[in-house]
């Protein structure tokens, strides 16, 4: 039976293992897995998932680019709207890795994230993107201030902390060594740099599934000096 993978976070499912915490008892193929079932890290819907080749299944979960559907396509064949080529165009856009946290109340959360970049620089803004279904999103939407903790090449315990449970769920900061931004966001101290942002409100996009937030820029330092963790360093390397 053939792995499939999470287009969106590298989740591999493996129908011997299946996704017992989510109903799916090992040994279900993954073509029997109910229509209603969702990536256990991320959340997205069976739809954007796609096989994992014989190659790559074999090596088991070690991350790396997904099987390029799509790849080498001749120019010429463009223009037939295929999903399967535009997914794999998508995979060669670059991102970072990030702990965006927000606050509420007393409450502090945060999820890993690689949608976040820098929109204009003067003035100094960032956008986001961050699901609906997230606790972060609802503390970010109530408080209206983010934090960003880029994460360096040695933050996979970060990604792991951060991007696999909810807060809804469990204390993620638990434990945890980090300080309060201007802005009272949690910041945490393991990564290489901090950004604080305020949301701005008529500038954020309701984009479906996920919002878009603009957030000014109102606090940021570098606190380690050594190379910022890439999306495809951290699939190559987990
Ligand atoms: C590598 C990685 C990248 C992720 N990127 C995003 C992202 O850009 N936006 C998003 O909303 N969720 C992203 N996620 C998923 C969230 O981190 C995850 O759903 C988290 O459990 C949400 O936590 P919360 O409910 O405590 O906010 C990512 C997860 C991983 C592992």
């Amino acid at each position: 039976m053939k792995k499939w993978r999470c287009s969106v976070c590298g989740y591999v499912y493996d129908p011997a293992a299946g996704d017992p915490d989510n109903g799916v008892p090992g040994g279900t193929a993954f073509e029997d897995v109910s229509e209603t079932w969702v990536c256990p890290v991320c959340g997205v819907g069976k739809d954007l998932f796609e096989p994992v080749n014989g190659d790559e299944s074999e090596a088991g979960n070690t991350g790396g680019q997904p099987a390029a559907a799509g790849a080498d396509r001749p120019v010429a064949e463009m223009g037939k709207n295929d999903p399967k080529a535009m997914q794999s165009a998508l995979f060669k856009i670059s991102y970072g890795l990030f702990v965006v946290t927000s606050v509420k109340g007393d409450r502090v959360n945060g999820q890993a994230a690689n949608t976040v970049f820098q929109v204009t620089s003067d003035p100094m803004r960032i956008a986001l993107g961050i699901n609906k279904a997230n606790l972060t999103h609802e503390f970010i939407t109530e408080s209206g201030v983010v934090g960003i903790t880029i994460l360096g090449e040695d933050g996979h315990d970060l990604v792991r902390r951060f991007g696999y449970s909810s807060g809804r769920d469990k204390d993620k900061f638990a434990g945890l060594e980090y300080v309060r931004g201007a802005t009272g966001v949690p910041l945490v101290t393991g990564g290489i740099a901090f950004i604080e942002g305020r949301i701005l409100r008529d500038q954020t996009v309701d984009v479906g599934t996920h919002t878009l937030f603009v957030a000014e820029v109102v606090e940021g330092a570098v606190i380690k000096d050594t190379e910022p963790m890439t999306y495809t360093y951290f699939r190559k390397t987990k």
